[in-house]
């Protein structure tokens, strides 16, 4: 198992999943992609994070971002396990779950934490572009449930600032201000940001988020 860093491209697997077998590449397509483990069907955290994926399905397609579960339990279970998340969540899940029974996906991706549990995956999230590039890796422990808002407002940031010279600073959401990357000199600004800019420090210049009108 190799460490998994940013900036590395997302390893490729092929797996069966609760909407059948996919090749994650090819499935990912042109997509952003998260792929996301947890550690048990039938148990009551999983059950709310999966539910709460599956009402935010619209939040994911704007962003262009398709999603993925996983866990090592088999496809029977999946499906049973979904039926239940459809009725207590009000939702209907609608992306598949990868049946990782023999753990191979787990062990490429680093999900299983053996000081943690010998045998079930942690909520490890992996972020990817659309260049298959990882974009954002975190691990939660199973006793701590998901923020999804969170992983929502940040993939707003990964996104911005993969096409605008900018970075987000502390407690950022779609439409505050941004700040200038240092790379670019104070003199040169304005022809890059329209909008203008605050210098707070040399180090430290604002702008208005640049892909809102
Ligand atoms: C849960 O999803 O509720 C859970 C799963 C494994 C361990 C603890 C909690």
């Amino acid at each position: 198992m190799a460490t998994i860093r940013l900036g590395d491209e997302a390893p490729n697997f092929t797996a069966e999943t609760s909407e059948g077998t996919i090749n994650f590449h090819e499935w990912l397509g042109d997509s952003w992609g998260i792929l996301f483990s947890h550690p048990a069907d039938y148990t009551p955290v999983c059950t709310t994070e999966l539910g709460t994926v599956a009402r935010y399905t619209d939040e994911f397609q704007k962003r262009n971002v398709k999603v993925v579960a996983l866990s090592v339990d088999g496809l029977e279970s999946h499906r049973g396990w979904i039926k239940d998340i459809n009725e207590t969540q009000n939702t209907t899940v609608n992306f598949p779950i990868i049946a990782d029974e023999d753990g191979k996906v787990s062990e490429l991706y680093d999900m299983i934490h053996p000081n943690s549990d010998s045998k079930l995956t942690v909520r490890s999230v992996f972020v990817i572009d659309n260049n298959k590039k990882v974009k954002l890796i975190i691990t939660y422990p199973a006793s701590t449930g998901r923020n999804f808002d969170e992983l929502l407002r940040v993939i707003d940031s990964l996104q911005l600032t993969a096409y605008y010279k900018v970075a987000t600073p502390a407690n950022w959401k779609n439409g505050d201000d941004c700040v200038v990357v240092p790379a670019i000199a104070t003199a040169d600004i304005p022809s890059v940001f329209p909008k203008g800019f605050k210098e707070v420090k040399p180090y430290l210049r604002m702008t208005p988020q640049p892909n809102l009108d």
